[in-house]
């Protein structure tokens, strides 16, 4: 046990190294640098449902977060506000540096013995074909939805305890990620409201991204659960385990979307900033008001 809570120790404290030459971004991309070899094949809470779940949506991560950068950095031109501009340049370094970190996290998922890549291919071309039928403008407004998400996803990281359940390595990554989703949450939707804010649009994207995450993250995580052999009656028997009043799927899209219809929503109404800044300034790392 006291060998578990130093290595936990060891890696909060130093994986991470912030970059000195963007310190003067709003938005500042930091390198995670964990080292997954080690992660057991069910990292949260033994549990094997629980963490089908969660590496559902992880496995998701890098071709999204890479065609988040695209459909933002069509538009990059357009933009004019110096403010944002360094904002969606702090916002691509994150999402790149986030990308990287899931792909090698994916090649531990095939090292584990998982067989990831047809689902992955299968999720790219199902994806390059709706993006080739999209106009910038719907890819913008998916993104800007598909972050409001993502930006749940991170506030539940800090407030309901899921990550104290994680092998340090796992809880390490999905912070350190939380915390970034948290200071760029509204850099998409930002550029949106710039391009065309248009509140149909916002809609339509509203929708792509209900399809596209929901539909890729459920069978992402059946695709796992497969092949760990899990049946209905074993995953209902893992899911009771975990006890959850407010299921992390249900909570992303029934609160995610409640929120995101209303006509004067904006990311920065949801006062979870703080949430970002405790985790990195508990870890001595670079923060936006210090730059
Ligand atoms: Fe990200
Ligand atoms: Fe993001």
């Amino acid at each position: 046990m006291a060998e578990g809570r130093e290595r936990k120790q060891a890696i909060d404290s130093w994986s991470i190294r912030t970059h000195a030459e963007v310190m003067a971004d709003p938005i500042v991309p930091r390198d995670l640098d964990v080292d997954f070899a080690n992660v057991p094949r069910h990292w949260l809470a033994g549990n094997a449902t629980a963490t089908a779940i969660s590496n559902g949506v992880n496995m998701l991560f890098p071709h999204g977060e890479r065609f988040f950068v695209r459909s933002v950095k069509y538009f990059l031109d357009r933009i004019e506000d110096p403010e944002l501009r360094a904002q969606i340049k702090g916002f691509f370094g994150q999402e790149g540096r986030h990308a990287k970190a899931h792909d090698d996290f994916n090649a531990i998922l095939r090292a584990q013995g998982y067989e990831v890549d047809r689902f992955l291919d299968a999720y790219k071309r199902l994806t390059a074909w709706i993006e080739e039928r999209s106009s910038p403008e719907l890819r913008l407004a998916t993104t800007a939805a598909a972050e409001h998400f993502t930006a749940i996803m991170a506030e539940g990281a800090f407030t309901r305890d899921v990550l104290d359940a994680a092998v340090p390595e796992m809880r390490q990554l999905l912070a350190w990620h939380a915390a970034e989703e948290i200071e760029h949450k509204a850099v998409a939707y930002d550029v949106l409201q710039a391009i065309d804010p248009s509140y149909a649009l916002r809609l339509r994207g509203l929708l792509l991204a209900t399809i596209t995450l929901g539909g890729f993250w459920v069978w992402g995580a059946i695709t796992l659960l497969r092949q760990d052999g899990r049946g209905l009656r074993s995953v209902l028997a893992d899911l009771r385990a975990m006890r959850r009043d407010d299921p992390i799927i249900r909570r992303v899209f029934v609160r995610g979307i409640r929120e995101y219809l209303r006509r004067d929503f904006h990311p920065s109404q949801n006062r979870t900033e703080a949430l970002a800044a405790a985790w990195f300034a508990a870890r001595g790392m670079t923060l936006p008001e210090a730059a």
